[in-house]
């Protein structure tokens, strides 16, 4: 709580990392599949008898592995970057959270980036350069470093969601860092690492599949009809293993995160969660259309199968991944880590400590009249100093902006304004003092952080979500302040 609060008005900061992540997972789940596609493609293609067909296929993998290197080395890494800037502003708390537990990881993926993205270079760069069986251990390489990244990358995301029991014991302590390979290998890390090499690998088969759809069939029927197969046989492990892996994943939640799936029947009637359940028939839909396009018009059909198709089919794959990749976001409400901080970045422990001393006592950035406050601040809009410098926000505000602000915007994505209309202000207020009692039988609490914070916090930020359902009639506000001087 001792950072600034990043406002994005309408999207919500959320939604940038969730924008930026989805492009970059798409990308960097491709880049893992693709890296284990082109050696084997390459290994296939050395051992084909046929001279003819075994040039064409390799000079196909030439294209395939240029447009790799650019996708994953520019887009690939652009976007990784953004990551980090995005979770820095957004979660200070967390980001600093994950950090501190796992600098050593981050140290060894960043060596297993360096080896990928260097290897993805070398690989393209010495087609037909090096000794052939070089040039394919060079490929083992990349997919094996891009594996590892994987590897690495998918412990901390599973972390987030279940931190697991030895590291929770340890949390809070100073001593987390002890716990590192528990928190990595947390319990659903497993599940998610097959989960995701299956995405992977399906990943690579649909990329491929545009490759292979450029090719023209009345000229090539022999090496379309080969790739086309050949890729669509990349999608069947997802299809027959994702069921199976899923059920597991979903296993190693925990109980009350589980519930959230269920949610949506017993509460709010358009709430969140039949969007979990709408996220579910969206996978299942897509994927299914998958099965079939791939099936019909690629496997049954190569030589027909051409690039609006193999684009339906990509369009299709990313809905269903980036669906996934939401979902499980959307499963770990209200904690950005499990059982330990909130999505707000309040720590679960500090909550009594915080109800005592007052949300802002430690927020440094609050100034008014030159000194960093919390406690003296007016609350209505257009209020100045009385050195008439407008201050930046009221104390009701930067309490929005800590405590719901990581979930929900004023006027956009989750709009408390429209969420809270036709409230009055004693209205809105039993609300909050609702989330901040955050009773055991509150349906808000399997999604919603308590509202914590003092008396005073509580009637601060309801005077400001008060000001923004209910606005003062134009002028009224003036007069009140005018007439106060
Ligand atoms: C962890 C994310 C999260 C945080 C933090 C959060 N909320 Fe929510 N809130 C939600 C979700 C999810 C919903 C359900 C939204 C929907 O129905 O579309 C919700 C719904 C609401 C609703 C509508 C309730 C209803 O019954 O219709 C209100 C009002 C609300 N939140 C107020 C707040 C306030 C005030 C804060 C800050 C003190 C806050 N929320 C913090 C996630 C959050």
């Amino acid at each position: 709580m001792n950072y600034p609060f990043w406002n994005i008005p309408y999207l919500g900061s959320g939604w940038v990392i969730g924008i930026i992540a989805i492009f970059h997972m798409m990308i960097a789940l491709f880049a893992v599949g693709g890296g284990l596609y082109l050696p084997l493609a390459e290994r296939k293609a050395m051992r084909m008898t046929d001279p003819e067909t075994r040039a064409a296929w390799l000079a196909q993998l030439v294209g395939y592995s240029k447009f790799f290197l650019i996708l994953t080395g520019v887009f690939g890494t652009i976007s990784g970057v953004g990551i980090w800037f995005a979770i820095g502003l957004t979660h200070p708390e967390a980001t600093s959270t994950l950090i501190h537990n796992f600098v050593f990881g981050w140290a060894i993926e960043w060596v297993f980036f360096i080896v990928e993205l260097s290897t993805a270079a070398v690989y393209y760069y010495t087609w037909n350069r090096i000794d052939p069986k070089l040039h394919l251990t060079v490929g083992w390489v990349y997919a094996g470093a891009s594996f590892f990244t994987l590897a690495i990358i998918n412990g901390i995301l599973s972390f987030m969601l279940t931190p697991g029991d030895a590291w929770l014991a340890v949390a809070g302590t100073g001593h987390e860092a002890g716990k590192f390979w528990f928190a990595l290998f947390n319990p659903t890390y497993w599940p998610s690492l097959f989960l995701r090499t299956c995405v992977c690998a399906s990943l690579a088969g649909v990329w491929a599949l545009i490759s292979a759809s450029r090719i023209d069939g009345d000229k090539q029927p022999a090496l379309k009809t080969s790739l086309v197969k050949w890729s669509v046989k990349w999608l069947v492990p997802s299809f027959v293993a994702m069921p199976f892996l899923m059920i597991w994943y979903y296993r190693m939640v925990p109980a009350s995160q589980r519930a959230l799936l269920i949610l949506g029947i017993d509460t709010i009637n358009a709430g969140t969660f039949s969007i979990i359940t709408r996220i579910a028939l969206v996978i299942i839909v897509t994927s299914a259309t998958i099965v079939g396009v791939a099936y019909y018009l690629a496997y049954r059909n190569p030589v027909e199968f051409n690039l609006s198709h193999a684009l339906a089919v990509l369009l299709l794959a990313l809905i269903a991944t980036g669906s996934g990749e939401y979902a499980r976001e959307m499963l770990r409400k209200p904690y950005v880590i499990g059982r330990w901080m909130y999505s707000n970045g309040v720590r679960v422990p500090y909550v009594d400590r915080i109800n005592q001393e007052g949300y802002l006592a430690h927020s440094m950035w609050v100034w008014w009249n030159g000194r960093p406050t919390g406690f003296d601040m007016l609350t209505s809009p257009g209020d100045t100093d009385p050195l008439d410098r407008p201050y930046s926000y009221s104390r009701g505000e930067a309490i929005f902006r800590g405590e719901c602000g990581s979930c929900h915007t004023l006027n956009g994505y989750r709009p408390l304004a429209q969420l809270l209309a036709g409230r009055d202000r004693a209205n809105i207020g039993n609300f909050i003092v609702m989330l901040h009692e955050n009773k055991p039988d509150s349906p808000y609490r399997r999604f919603m952080p308590p509202m914590v914070g003092t008396k005073q916090d509580i009637d601060d930020l309801t005077n400001y979500l008060n000001a923004q359902v209910n606005p003062p009639a134009p002028g009224s506000q003036k007069g009140v302040l005018t007439a106060q001087k």
